[in-house]
């Protein structure tokens, strides 16, 4: 590695989601900061996010309350300190947000308008009509773009952490990158790394998340030793758009599924199935408003049991201008479709929505690694237990970017950078596209990956069963022992990187993380159903943690 492919920063921020950067800007005021992130900045889930950010805000609610919402909707699996911290932080974080220039949506009386989603007691979601993350996204991007301290690498694939030993403890020193659009590497040097890289969504077929999430960060956090736990909490959303169920299907499949918020059901939405049967009260009390885990199953249970494609959802009872002015981007989508929201039910299915686990992440943020910190949906923090309650991610992601930074902050001004500390590790090869190595990997890669994707969803879906998870693991080891071995063939070596092939390992660790976890917990609790186990064992009250090379619940 030459020293113009060797960039020196103070922190290094891996995303450009909310979450990496809320951080960024805080860091900023302390030392020169470095994002990186891997397509266009504003790629990221945070930018699709569409009910909005909860938050306690009107006196009738309380702190209290919206902890017991996210430890029931965890299914008691919250850590409780973690739960306090975010609940009692939020408030000044949403106001902070507006401070920055976000704007979010005010009722008549002025103040601003409190929407209420499944799982919550109380109306409490702060939102810009259904484009909550976009607008968030954008004001945080247009404060970053005037800060003198802060550097934006797009298009930038972060590869692997730049790590050492000392002693017993794993030390981070920053990351290799490499461009994907002149193919060539960049390593940041750092003296802080803060992984910010979101979720892992596209480990199964049908998923709402943006293309980027492909557990990227989990994976490169898990090979340099880092702690991961409780991988098989995936949270599936209820409610995607079902295309075979639109009156006009759309020409191309589309990358992700085109998300209808809870919202909608927070608004009175009803769920029938294809013979206008109202089913939810049928598995639940709470009825639409149950936390996710519940209706994903209820919608699950229905389709296997009437071998249909998709259920409905209507909101269709309220007045049109309430709904027109509430969810506009998803009336608009539905149109381009045939079909109006304000008239017709919409057709919906569960898909792939969050990823509970990650990064195993201390109150402040802390990896087991010093000079890594973890935040947003990478981390796992404990505030979602089993489960995540609606519109806690975008929340848990200020709160922790934030409580990150003082530490960092610390660990910056502790460390000094070593102009040799670059020539510690290999650098990677790239390899330029239009080689005939990378295009036939390309061809071979897109197949795998379809075929890792449709294995997770057979078999690692919403209800599982041990017997299932083991044909997952076998045929997910066999399925990427053929895959190395094709690279093998084709002259790629273990040195190179390309971005196709790069994704798909990380997708193949990911998916291993969470079928090995979902193997551990011989329990069904929140996300995590099997019906091997079909009920919840106080026992096993424990988060899975993963250290490398092994699983086990502690
Ligand atoms: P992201 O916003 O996903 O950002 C991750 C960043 O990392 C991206 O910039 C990506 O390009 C980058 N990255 C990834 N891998 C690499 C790599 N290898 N190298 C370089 N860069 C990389 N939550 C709520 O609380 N409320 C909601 O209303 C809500 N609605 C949602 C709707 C949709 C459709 C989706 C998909 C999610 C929704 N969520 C919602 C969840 C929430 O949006 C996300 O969990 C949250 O935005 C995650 O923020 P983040 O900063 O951790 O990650
Ligand atoms: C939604 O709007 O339904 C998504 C909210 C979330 O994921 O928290």
């Amino acid at each position: 590695i030459t020293d113009d492919s060797t960039k020196y920063f103070d922190f290094a921020v891996i995303g450009s989601g909310v979450a990496g950067l809320r951080y960024a800007l805080e860091v900023a005021k302390h030392g020169t900061v470095a994002i990186i992130t891997k397509a266009e900045p504003h790629e990221s889930s945070t930018n699709y996010a569409q009910g909005g950010v909860s938050a306690v805000l009107c006196s009738s609610d309380s702190v209290e309350s919206h902890m017991q919402d996210t430890i029931v909707a965890g299914a008691y699996l919250c850590d409780e300190e973690t739960v306090r911290v975010v609940c009692t932080e939020g408030p000044e974080r949403i106001r902070e947000l507006i401070a920055m220039g976000a704007s979010f949506d005010h009722g008549e009386d002025g103040n601003l308008h409190l929407a209420r989603e499944g799982g919550h007691s109380h109306h409490r979601i702060v939102h810009a009509a259904d484009m909550t993350g976009r607008e968030i996204e954008r004001a945080l991007l247009k404060a970053i773009e005037s800060d003198p301290n802060i550097s934006v690498f797009k298009h930038h694939f972060a590869i692997d952490l730049l790590t050492s030993q000392d002693g017993s403890e794993t030390v981070c020193h920053g990351i290799d990158t490499m461009n994907t659009k002149t193919f060539k590497v960049l390593r940041f040097i750092s003296k802080v790394t803060l992984l910010a890289s979101g979720g892992a969504g596209h480990i199964y077929p049908s998923t709402t998340n943006p293309s980027v999430a492909t557990g990227d960060g989990i994976a490169m956090a898990h090979r340099a030793q880092a702690v991961i736990s409780n991988m098989e909490f995936v949270q599936f959303h209820p409610t995607a758009l079902a295309d075979e169920g639109l009156p006009i299907k759309p020409l191309k499949a589309r990358e992700n599924a085109f998300l209808i918020t809870e919202a909608v059901r927070g608004d009175g939405g009803i769920l029938y199935n294809l013979d206008m049967e109202r089913f939810m009260p049928m598995y639940d009390e709470r009825a639409e408003l149950a936390p996710r885990d519940v209706v994903a199953r209820s919608i699950d249970d229905q389709l296997k049991r009437r071998n249909e494609k998709y259920v409905l959802l209507d909101i269709s009872h309220k007045a049109r201008d309430k709904i027109l002015s509430h969810f506009p981007n998803i009336a608009a989508e539905c149109l381009k479709y045939g079909l109006d929201i304000t008239r017709d039910p919409i057709p919906v299915v569960p898909a792939a929505h969050y990823m509970c686990g990650g990064v195993r992440a201390g109150l402040q943020g802390e990896t087991n690694i010093r000079g890594l910190y973890v935040a947003g949906e990478v981390a796992c923090t404990g505030l979602h237990g089993a489960n995540r309650l609606a519109s806690n991610s975008l929340l848990e992601a200020l709160v922790f970017a934030r409580r990150a930074v003082k530490p960092s902050i610390e660990h910056m001004k502790g460390s000094h950078i070593d102009q040799n500390v670059s020539r510690c590790w290999d650098p990677p090869i790239p390899v330029q596209l239009g080689c005939t190595i990378l295009n036939n990997i390309i061809k071979r890669t897109k197949e795998v990956r379809k075929e890792l994707k449709l294995i997770m969803w057979e078999y690692v879906g919403i209800v599982r069963s041990t017997t299932r998870l083991k044909t997952a693991e076998q045929r997910i080891g066999e399925l990427e022992l053929e895959w190395e071995a094709y690279l093998f063939q084709q002259g790629w070596e273990p040195t190179m990187v390309g971005l196709e092939a790069c994704e798909m390992r990380n997708l193949f660790c990911c998916a291993k993380l969470v079928v090995s976890s979902a193997l551990t917990r011989h329990e069904s609790r929140g996300l995590h159903y099997t019906v091997d186990f079909p009920h919840v064992d106080e026992q096993l009250r424990l988060p899975t943690i993963i250290v490398p090379c092994s699983t086990m619940n502690r």
